[in-house]
C-alpha cells in the first residue's frame, strides 16, 4: 500500500519533470525512440581546485537538444552539477553557458566553457540547438586551452531555434518592455517590441523572438540562472545586471494588471493584449506599483511578500 502510494507519487512527479522540461519536444515528436546520452564535465582539478563530479547519463527521445538533457540532470538533482548553471542568449547562436555549478570565467583566468562531443570535436552551436545522436556524450570543458579545431563535424548536428516567422494559426498580441531608475541605471529605456506569437507562448520565447529579430535591440544577450524543475530565471539584460549590493532585482511586471512577478521567463505566459516589462527594482527606491520596500530583502521574502497581493507560485 504504502510502496504503492510512493511509487505513483515519484511517477506523478517524474511526468511533471518530463512535462515542464520536455513539452515542445513531446508535441512535435510524440513517437520518438529514447537514445542515451552521457553529460560529461572537466577541468584542471589542480587549478580549481574542485574535484569533477561523475558523468550523467541518461535515456532521452530522439531529437532532444542538449540543453534540454541538461535540465533533466538539474530537475532530477538539485545537488548535481547542472543546477543553477548561467548562460548568456546571444541572437542566432542561442544560450552559451558562461557558468556551471559556480565555475565560469573571471578576471585572473582566461578559461571558458567549450562544448565538444565525444571525439573533441568542437560543437558548433548553443545547447539549445545542438542534438546529439544515440550513444554520444557531450563534454563540458573549463579551459584556456581549448582543443584545436580538427576539421571533423560534430557527430550530432545543430537545429535552427529561432521562432518560425511565418505568422501562427491562434495569434495573439503581445507587447515587451524594459524599465529601470534611470537615476540607478545610467541607461535610457528601450523602445517596446510588440508582436504577434501563438498563443499560451512563453516570455522566453517571446524575447528570444525579439532579440533574433533586432541583434542590435536590448534584449540581445540576457542572462539567466537555470534552477532545475522551474527554468530560466533573469539576472542580466543587456549587460545590466542584478546585484545583490544594491539590492537590484529583475522582475516580470505585468503592466495593466501592475503585478510584479520573478523572473522565471519560461513559466511566464503573457496574455493577448498585455504589456510585460522586464523590471529592474531597485533596493534603495520603494516600488510604486506595490509600495514596499525591497531593501535588504532576499528572494524568499520578497515571493512571501508579493503573494499576498497577486497569485504565486511558491
Ligand atoms: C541506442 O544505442 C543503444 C546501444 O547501442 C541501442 O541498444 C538502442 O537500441 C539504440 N536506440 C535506438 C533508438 O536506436
Ligand atoms: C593545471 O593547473 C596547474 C596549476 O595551475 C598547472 O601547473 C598545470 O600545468 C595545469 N595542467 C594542465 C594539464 O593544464
Ligand atoms: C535520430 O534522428 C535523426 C534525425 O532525424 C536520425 O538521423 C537518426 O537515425 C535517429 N536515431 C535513432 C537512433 O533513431
Ligand atoms: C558545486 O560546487 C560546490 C562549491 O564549490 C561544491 O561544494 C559541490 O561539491 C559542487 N557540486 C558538484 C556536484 O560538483
Ligand atoms: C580528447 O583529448 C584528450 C586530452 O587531450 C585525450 O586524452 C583523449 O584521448 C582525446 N579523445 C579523443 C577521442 O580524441
Ligand atoms: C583544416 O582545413 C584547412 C582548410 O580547410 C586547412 O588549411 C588546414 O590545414 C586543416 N587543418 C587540419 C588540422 O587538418
Ligand atoms: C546595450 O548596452 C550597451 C552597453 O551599455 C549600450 O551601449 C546599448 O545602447 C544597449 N543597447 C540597447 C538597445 O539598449
Ligand atoms: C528600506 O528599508 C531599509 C532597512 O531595511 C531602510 O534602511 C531604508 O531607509 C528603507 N527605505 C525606504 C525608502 O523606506
Amino acid at each position: 500500500m504504502k510502496t504503492s502510494i510512493i511509487a505513483s507519487f515519484s511517477l506523478l512527479l517524474f511526468c511533471a519533470f518530463s512535462r515542464t522540461s520536455q513539452a515542445h519536444l513531446r508535441e512535435r515528436r510524440e513517437a520518438a525512440p529514447e537514445i542515451t546520452v552521457t553529460l560529461k564535465l572537466d577541468w584542471n582539478v589542480t587549478a580549481l581546485g574542485k574535484p569533477i563530479p561523475p558523468s550523467y547519463t541518461t535515456m532521452v527521445p530522439n531529437g532532444t537538444v542538449v540543453m534540454d538533457i541538461m535540465n533533466k540532470a538539474a530537475a532530477e538533482d538539485k545537488e548535481g552539477p547542472f543546477n543553477l548553471y548561467e548562460s548568456t542568449y546571444y541572437a542566432g547562436l542561442g544560450y552559451l553557458i558562461t557558468t556551471i555549478n559556480g565555475t565560469g570565467h573571471s578576471q585572473n583566468t582566461n578559461s571558458y566553457w567549450y562544448k565538444y562531443d565525444e571525439e573533441n570535436v568542437s560543437i558548433p552551436c548553443g545547447g539549445d540547438s545542438y542534438v546529439p545522436h544515440n550513444g554520444s556524450t557531450i563534454l563540458f570543458r573549463f579551459t584556456a586551452d581549448p582543443y584545436p579545431n580538427n576539421n571533423k563535424s560534430a557527430n550530432g548536428y545543430c537545429v535552427s531555434h529561432s521562432t518560425p516567422s511565418q505568422e501562427p494559426p491562434s495569434a495573439i498580441t503581445v507587447t515587451i518592455g524594459m524599465e529601470w531608475n534611470t537615476d540607478v541605471v545610467k541607461k535610457s529605456i528601450p523602445a517596446l517590441y510588440t508582436t504577434k506569437v501563438a498563443s499560451n507562448t512563453n516570455l522566453k520565447e517571446i524575447i528570444n523572438k525579439a532579440a533574433d529579430k533586432n541583434t542590435k535591440g536590448p534584449f540581445n544577450k540576457y542572462s539567466t540562472t537555470y534552477y532545475g524543475g522551474q527554468g530560466h530565471f533573469i539576472t542580466a539584460m543587456n549587460g545590466t545586471k542584478e546585484d545583490s549590493k544594491t539590492d537590484s532585482y529583475w522582475m516580470i511586471y505585468d503592466k495593466k494588471a501592475k503585478k510584479l512577478f520573478k523572473p522565471f521567463v519560461d513559466q511566464y505566459k503573457p496574455q493577448d493584449g498585455s504589456t510585460t516589462i522586464l523590471k529592474l527594482i531597485t533596493g534603495q527606491e520603494p516600488d510604486p506599483s506595490c509600495g514596499c520596500n525591497f531593501t535588504g530583502m532576499g528572494l524568499v521574502v520578497l515571493c512571501l511578500l508579493i503573494s499576498v497581493e497577486t497569485l504565486w507560485f511558491c
